[in-house]
């Protein structure tokens, strides 16, 4: 069957797919039709947090599938309570969870208990959602018109109202008034090109986002389980936020989003809900992934694979400066700003046939988020195909 020819008939052209099929993966290691193997510094755009086939994520779901997979959200869900209990313990804050299924999803819940919230003492609207440019938020239609990209808005309007751009964080405090319901960013902008915010800044913004009792919003998509070193990016920065959304690395892999609010008593009965979301399925790959990078950091081997993962990849910088301008990034959300766009694709393209995933982000670049359980010889083999790839280009 050639899956190629099948894909181009009957699935909508959203993607530009590259020229290759995997069938397998262990750990940071992928393997095609033709038995290639691959070093993935990806893991699935920061999905596959603890590694390809997990053996302890595989088991537990192996072992739910024969059980009960769904009963929707009108019973109680014992794996969905107890991934919740986890997610709160290892962030620290006071919150609880709505569960939901991808990441456009999460900040979808999370815009609707500010706008609640924003509602409540009956005279202010408070409706108005400040993001910043450069941002990326989702692909629904209110998170493709909270994300700060004008781009992305072509086409798909007449969008929902209230959403307005700040340069940067400076710029947030002139854009507050009455009608602000909150402020949504990512402390480190993954697909805007791996731009963490300045710690000084952020801290000065939580400050006065709570005199000013507005909630900030943290998209930790991609920051989030355990990416930055610690579970949530929030706690890296010392911030409590009001709401957190989690997704892609919370499931290692399984579909799912995740609100976490301080404001517990917005959302009521019948306001909000999905059928799908926390369903037995993807909250026990939750409670899973979560216990094992939990381990991983009690037990020092997390920052053990940042560090040498970093240093691997300091040493590649260091190696090709006339390509690259800047190492950036925090943990393991790292990237190199390459001189120009075209070296960039370059480097991708011929990174892939010299076996090692990797990504671009932004307009200039070179994009790592490898699995949080990449191995010492998984790291070496793929710098070892990126300096080949160098060589060649
Ligand atoms: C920061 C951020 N927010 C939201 C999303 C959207 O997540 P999803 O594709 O799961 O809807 C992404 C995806 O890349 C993201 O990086």
């Amino acid at each position: 069957m050639n899956i190629q020819k099948l894909d181009k008939k009957y699935i909508l052209p959203t993607y530009a797919r590259a020229d290759v099929e995997f069938v397998r993966g262990e750990n940071a290691t992928l393997f095609d039709v033709n038995e290639k193997k691959y070093i993935d510094f990806t893991s699935g755009i920061g999905v596959v947090s603890v590694g390809h086939a997990n053996e302890r994520v595989s088991k537990a779901l192996c072992e739910q599938v024969t059980k009960l997979t769904h009963t929707s959200n009108l019973y109680y869900i014992a794996p969905q309570a107890l991934a919740a209990q986890k997610v709160v313990e290892a962030s620290g804050y006071d919150m609880q969870c709505f569960f939901a299924n991808s990441g456009a999803e999460a900040n979808e819940g999370a815009i609707k208990i500010v706008r609640k919230h924003g509602e409540r003492d009956g005279k202010i609207k408070r409706y108005k959602i400040i993001t910043l440019n450069h941002s990326f938020h989702g692909r629904t239609i209110t998170t493709v018109k909270a994300t700060g990209q004008e781009a992305m808005h072509n086409y798909f309007g007449p969008f929902p109202d209230g959403f307005v751009y700040a340069e940067g964080l400076d710029e947030i405090e002139s854009l507050l008034d009455n009608h602000t319901a909150a402020v949504m960013i990512e402390l480190i902008q993954g697909e805007g090109g791996v731009e963490p915010q300045n710690r000084e800044k952020v801290q000065k913004l939580a400050e006065l986002l709570k005199k000013r009792e507005i909630p900030l919003i943290v998209d930790e998509v991609q920051t989030g389980a355990y990416r930055v070193g610690e579970f949530t990016a929030s706690q890296a920065y010392g911030i409590e936020p009001e709401i957190i959304t989690l997704a892609k690395g919370v499931g290692g892999g399984v579909p799912v989003g995740i609100v976490m609010t301080t404001l517990k008593n917005v959302l009521q009965a019948g306001d909000h809900g999905s059928t799908f979301g926390g369903n037995f399925l993807s909250s026990r790959a939750v409670c899973e992934v979560v216990d094992i990078l939990n381990e991983k950091k009690t037990s020092g081997d997390l920052e053990i694979t940042s560090l040498l993962f970093n240093k691997a990849l300091q040493n590649f910088y260091n190696k090709y400066k006339d390509i690259f301008t800047q190492k950036v990034g925090i943990g393991m959300m790292c990237g190199l700003r390459v001189k120009d766009a075209d070296t960039l694709s370059q480097i991708i393209n011929v990174a892939r046939d010299n076996g090692v995933m990797v990504l671009k982000a932004g307009r200039n670049t070179l994009r790592f988020l490898p699995p949080l359980t990449i191995t010492k010889e998984e790291i070496d083999e793929g710098f070892k195909a990126l300096n080949t790839t160098m060589s060649q280009l």
